[in-house]
């Protein structure tokens, strides 16, 4: 279990997954995806002119949102560590010809970005294939990244409580998906591995628990009867 968390393990997952990710995301998400990402991002009012940073970027999901209300003096940070997630984001970037978008294919823990020099922090999915301790670590880099007052947004799938959706969502999450991952992809094994990581992350209860610190304001959100779920906060100091 403790290898799938591996960074190696799950960059390769993500640079095998990236032909087929933007179908199945949209498909393991119910259809929810964009919808869930809007949402997330639309937890904080980002006014022009301010730097955001997008962790695991993907292919760069989440950019529309954030630059809904973006001027040219505004500066979007993508990063990610997928080489093949980078591929596509670089030609996504295309689709954004008047925006200033950064990319960076960097590991989330060990990247370049200045310290305060965020404004806002958002991440689209990127936190079930972190175990406690990689998400401890992540909340003292949303912590060194931001500026005093900054602001974050994460957000991801998650198993409903509900005795009614619990069961339907997990046989979807274990037998349907794989079998959908076989006909896009031809194998099945890649995506039953995203069932297990959102089986054993479970909901963002636990980001939460880990992201209460001194110097956060943090709350927990649930998004569709808990079918998604996050975190947003605010860096006091
Ligand atoms: C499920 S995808 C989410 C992509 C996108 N944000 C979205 O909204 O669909 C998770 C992404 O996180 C990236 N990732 C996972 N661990 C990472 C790490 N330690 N550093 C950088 N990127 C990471 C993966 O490569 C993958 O592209």
């Amino acid at each position: 279990m403790k290898e799938i968390y591996e960074p190696k393990f799950v960059e390769k997952l993500f640079d095998n997954m990236s032909s087929s990710y933007a179908k199945m995301n949209y498909i393991t998400s119910f259809g929810f995806s964009e919808r869930w990402r809007r949402h997330c991002v639309a937890e904080i009012e980002i006014e022009k002119g301010k730097t955001v940073v997008d962790l695991m970027t993907g292919m760069g999901e989440c950019w529309k949102s954030i630059l809904q209300q973006s001027d040219h003096n505004s500066k979007l940070i993508a990063l990610d560590f997928s080489s093949e997630m980078i591929k596509r984001a670089t030609l996504n970037k295309a689709k954004f010809k008047n925006a200033n978008i950064e990319i960076l294919n960097e590991n989330v823990f060990q990247n370049s970005i200045p310290s305060q020099s965020a404004d806002v922090v958002i991440s689209g999915f990127g936190l079930k294939t972190f175990n406690d301790e990689q998400l401890a670590a992540l909340a003292n880099e949303i912590d060194r990244l931001l500026k005093p007052n900054g602001e974050f947004s994460l957000i991801d799938v998650s198993v409903p409580k509900s005795k009614l959706l619990r069961p339907l969502y997990l046989f979807y999450l274990k037998k349907i998906i794989p079998i959908l991952g076989k006909l896009f992809l031809g194998s099945p094994e890649t995506y039953k591995m995203l069932g297990v990581y959102t089986e054993t992350f479970g909901n963002s209860k636990n980001v939460h628990k880990i992201f209460e610190r001194p110097n956060f304001e943090v709350s927990y959100v649930a998004y569709f009867y808990g079918c998604a779920s996050g975190i947003k906060g605010r860096k006091i100091k």
